[in-house]
């Protein structure tokens, strides 16, 4: 008789910072809801590292909730997955100070995450330059294997395997070493200015914004000063790139032959992703709208998420404890 086979681990984290967007639903959201059904998915808000950022309390508060509401409105099943919020399974924190301990400064000094957001004015405390620990904490307590992420994640993941490694090195075989699972059509999904699409750089379309305000940002997106009737190039314009995230591929063929051809403006393919975006995160809004009423219902879902979590958790970190010497007392 053949064993079932062991579901893979899948695992992956979003900010509660700020409203949700398309890079977010592309690359993270949506495929974390598809491994739903094929794997452990273990989903949740890190609130820890979004205090890295976020200074009002009840910010945090409602970006925590309303990020859970937005998972929950795109399809996530609290039943089929393990979904919480991170700072409800503390144990990370115990863990993340073990891995701090065996990682080295250059590691964390090579992060482009840490050095683009310093870039940016975010001005840098401790916990900016020590998140990737704590990255590396919420993977390999929960021993993921697959991790659903953008391509500014990437180089976190590595780094998580490389403190996985050295701790592994250190105390023998503890952590499985983790893969980052990056789409490449989704990899880096452009803003309305071309630059990557983030929350805190102002060039978002959220997902969940009205219908006015979502034609509105469309609208808003940079294109070039190309003539209507001259002919346009569609990979260099950031409408026919987001565009592609959502048309069929004979409706992606036609947009494009479209621009090649000349006689059509920006404002016609901006129209066309207005459509697609609108039609196609209708149904969520509507969910969400619900949800949005239904907030001890999604308190109790985390809060039940959290139970199983911690059930997780401690395995590991009672693993951690014992190998590491930091529980002393004598075991049966
Ligand atoms: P943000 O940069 O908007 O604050 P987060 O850091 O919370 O987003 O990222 C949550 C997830 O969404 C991560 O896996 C990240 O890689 C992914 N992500 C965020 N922005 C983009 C983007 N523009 N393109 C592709 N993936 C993205
Ligand atoms: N650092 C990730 C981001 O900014 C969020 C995150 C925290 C995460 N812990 C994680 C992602 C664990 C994947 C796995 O998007």
């Amino acid at each position: 008789m053949s064993e079932t086979p062991k579901k893979p681990r899948v695992l992956s984290g979003i900010q509660p910072s700020g409203d949700l967007h398309l890079g977010n639903y592309y690359a993270m959201m949506k495929p974390m809801i598809a491994s739903q059904e094929t794997s452990l998915l273990f989903c949740f808000i890190v609130n820890y590292h979004a205090l890295t950022t976020v200074r009002e309390g009840k910010n945090l508060r409602k970006g925590t909730l309303d990020a859970a509401m937005d998972f929950m409105a795109l399809g996530l099943d609290p039943d089929k997955c393990v979904f919480w919020v991170q700072s409800e399974v503390p144990e990370v924190l115990e863990l993340q100070w073990v891995l701090s301990c065996l990682t080295s400064m250059g590691l964390l000094e090579r992060c482009h995450s840490y050095k683009d957001k310093v870039a940016k004015g975010i001005v840098p405390n401790s916990g900016l330059f020590t998140y990737p620990v704590l990255m590396a904490a919420d993977i390999l307590l929960y021993q993921a294997e697959i991790i659903p992420v953008g391509k500014d994640q990437k180089q976190h993941v590595e780094v998580t395997r490389d403190i996985a490694g050295s701790f592994n090195h250190a105390y023998g075989e503890t952590f499985v070493l983790p893969e980052a699972r990056i789409d490449e059509n989704v990899a880096v999904v452009p803003g309305i200015d071309g630059q990557k699409m983030s929350k805190s750089y102002g060039n978002a379309i959220e997902i969940f914004s009205g219908e006015n305000v979502l034609r509105k940002r469309i609208m808003s997106i940079v294109t070039d000063a190309t003539p209507v009737e001259a002919p346009k190039d569609p990979d260099k314009c950031n409408v026919f790139q987001l565009y592609q995230l959502l048309g069929t591929p004979e409706e992606i063929q036609d947009l494009s032959g479209r621009y090649r051809n000349g006689g059509m403006g920006y404002a016609v393919a901006k129209a066309e992703l207005f459509e697609k975006v609108n039609d196609y995160f209708k149904p969520f809004r509507e969910r969400r709208h619900e949800l949005a009423s239904e907030r001890r219902y999604v308190e109790k879902v985390l809060k039940e998420g959290a139970e199983k979590a911690g059930y997780y958790a401690s395995k590991t970190i009672q693993k951690v404890r014992r190998k590491t010497g930091l529980s002393f007392r004598k075991f049966k």
